[in-house]
């Protein structure tokens, strides 16, 4: 089946969507989960990518190198909800997966789940980033994935965004949902973005902990070598180099990794909208975020 380009966002289930997304649901409400499974959950660009290729790396860089120059970071840690057509549906690659644990990516908001890996008491990594750099980096991407609807230009898509009509909804309630999840969920690491920037290792640390891995100094610091920006891009397992819908000269997957390059877009005037509209989306939530560091 041919690729369509530049999807329509539709409602679903209150939440905008395009159709890769949606037309496996069947499939994707029903997926097993497993006790050992790993989800890692964001809202898109907030760090997916990476986080994936720390935990793969953190669980696999030993045991199995081989995968390292010879499987893209999209089929080592499956897509669950996305149904391409040029690819297998996230739900049939994960079940084809024979690593142990699985490592499965979703940017699902919390009430859309499959409730399994609720039920297996999975442990879960969300990334979260604050929101300005993440809708600049999403501007971005709309922009050069033909996969995604039409972004126009950057005032119109900042608008959409402070509206929540944005593919995975609105940014403020995926990052609430998934922080209220948290009080209830213990196995849920929340994880920030701006703190990886400013210090992988120590979030490397922390996430070892909380995944209960006793990697040793040597490997943490291969690891966070590994992932480092300008290494990822190089890195064509990783950088998304592969997938023929992306355009990288307009804008490439790796794009700049860093926190607060919201300020070469914003103009004054619209992060001051932006900021006051912000204070009234966030006002019932304890979960912090911090645009420079
Ligand atoms: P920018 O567009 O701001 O550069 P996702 O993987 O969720 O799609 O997120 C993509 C964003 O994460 C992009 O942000 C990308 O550059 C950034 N990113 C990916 N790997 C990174 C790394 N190793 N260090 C810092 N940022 C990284």
């Amino acid at each position: 089946m041919e690729l369509s380009t530049r999807p329509p966002l539709f409602d679903f289930h209150g939440v905008s969507m395009i159709h890769y997304f949606t037309d496996n649901w069947e499939n994707i409400q029903n997926f097993q989960a497993r006790p050992d499974d790993i989800l890692i959950a964001t809202y898109p660009k907030a760090g997916t990518t990476w986080v994936s290729y720390i935990l793969d790396l953190l669980y696999f860089g030993q045991t199995a190198p081989e995968r390292q120059t010879s499987l893209p970071i999209y089929e080592r840690v499956p897509f669950l909800e996305s149904d391409f057509h040029i690819l297998p549906p996230g739900t049939e690659l994960a079940d084809k997966l024979s690593t142990s644990p699985r490592l499965i990516k979703t940017h699902l908001p919390v009430q859309l789940v499959p409730k399994s890996f609720w039920e297996q008491n999975c442990r879960v990594v969300y990334v979260a980033r604050n929101a300005k750099d993440n809708a600049v980096s999403y501007f971005h991407f709309d922009r050069m994935n033909q996969a995604q609807p039409e972004p126009g230009d950057w005032n119109n898509f900042l608008q959409r965004f402070m509206d929540g009509k944005m593919v995975f909804g609105p940014w403020y309630d995926h990052v609430n949902g998934w922080w209220e999840r948290k009080q209830t969920h213990s196995k849920l690491h929340y994880l920030f973005y701006e703190d990886m920037v400013e210090d992988t290792g120590r979030e490397l640390d922390r996430l070892c902990s909380f995944l209960g891995l006793s990697t040793s100094a040597e490997e943490k610091e291969r690891v966070r070598g590994g992932v480092q920006f300008d290494n990822m891009k190089k890195n064509n397992m990783a950088n998304y180099s592969t997938i023929p819908v992306m355009d990288f000269k307009i804008s490439p997957f790796m794009r700049k990794g860093k926190v607060g390059d919201w300020k070469n877009h914003f103009t004054v005037a619209q992060s001051e909208q932006f900021d006051e509209d912000y204070k009234k989306k966030m006002k019932n939530t304890t979960v912090q975020f911090r645009t420079v560091v």
